[in-house]
């Protein structure tokens, strides 16, 4: 995929640049110099080094953790590329941060994710590109169009390989419920759903699991694995109550907290993830990514051309 277009332009911030990296490569495209170092009082200072003046710029920078330090750069390039006179610019954002706080469920909270959503197109973007949003509607809190890919085909090819029978699908949770019926249908398999509380950021409790899986493989779609609290309590529920196979497959790996002591006790074969976020080394030998790179590769190349990217919205 070869795109022979002075105007367009991939920079990257400090968050991932390997996957910036993986994308140019798929593109055979060099990416723009920039320069982000930090002031002595821990200010962000940036600068773009190339010619930036009527370019379709993609900036990659994924709000992982440290979330507000990548947050920041992500607007503060941003905001630099508006004013060396880019014409387009295109937040390509694998895994958006704040999502989870999406709605006011109780008094005196913020709907982070529409504040997240509001400083980044006050900032300059024109366009957003991300994966897998916690929800659908966060969308909609963006003013400019999003596309909005699913991490989905690159995990399946993967899964496919692993011969499973008797497959169930299994959601954590009941919020999860769309995601999992997505993959059973694909995949041809039942749907069991775990009944989840949550108890704190950290912890859960999951007392049962409404469907059946004794004897059955199972597979345990989530969108992110973030303390590994839900997708590992799940795992062990599904042993309890008699699953031959556990396979576990997540869109975010954001992996803080316990998360790694947590996945290295589980009880599941393979934990598949994605790479949108980078993930730490020391994990189980379980732990296993599949990059996304190609799919973003694709539809930067398509939004560059002006051409549709619903091909690419297989959910
Ligand atoms: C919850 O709504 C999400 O889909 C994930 O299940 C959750 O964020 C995972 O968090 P943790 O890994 O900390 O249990």
């Amino acid at each position: 995929m070869v795109i022979t277009d002075d105007r367009f332009k991939i920079l990257a911030g400090t968050a991932h640049p390997e996957l910036a990296k993986e994308i140019c490569t798929f593109l055979d495209t060099p990416m723009a110099e920039s320069h982000i170092s930090r002031f002595p009082d821990g200010e962000i200072d940036l600068k773009i080094q190339d010619d930036m003046r009527g370019g379709d710029v993609f900036v990659i920078q994924p709000t992982c953790p440290p979330v507000n330090e990548h947050l920041m750069e992500l607007l503060l390039l941003i905001d630099c590329l508006r004013r060396a006179s880019a014409d387009r610019i295109t937040a390509v954002i694998p895994y958006f941060g704040y999502a989870r706080k999406d709605r006011k469920d109780e008094g005196r909270v913020p709907i982070s994710a529409k504040l997240v959503a509001n400083c980044i197109v006050a900032a300059g973007a024109h366009r957003v590109l991300t994966i897998d949003l916690h929800a659908q509607q966060i969308q909609g809190f963006f003013d400019i169009p999003v596309d909005h890919l699913y991490a989905k085909p690159a995990l399946q090819t993967r899964i496919h390989q692993m011969d499973l029978q008797d497959l169930v699908v299994v959601s954590p949770d009941v919020g999860g419920t769309k995601l999992a019926r997505a993959w059973a249908r694909a995949l041809g398999a039942d749907l069991a759903i775990i009944d989840k509380r949550r108890l704190s950021g950290s912890e859960i409790s999951v007392e049962n699991v409404i469907g059946s899986v004794d004897g059955h493989d199972v597979l345990v779609i989530d969108d992110m694995i973030s303390t590994a609290g839900s997708i590992t309590e799940a795992a062990r529920i599904l042993k309890d109550k008699g699953a031959r196979r556990v396979l576990l497959a997540a869109t975010h790996a954001v992996l803080c907290g316990p998360a790694m002591e947590r996945l290295a006790k589980c009880p599941a074969e393979k934990i598949f993830v994605s790479n949108t976020i980078p993930i730490p080394s020391g994990g189980p030998a379980s732990l296993e990514a599949v990059t996304v790179a190609p799919l973003l590769a694709r539809a930067i190349a398509r939004i560059h051309r002006e051409e549709s990217v619903s091909a690419l919205f297989e959910y």
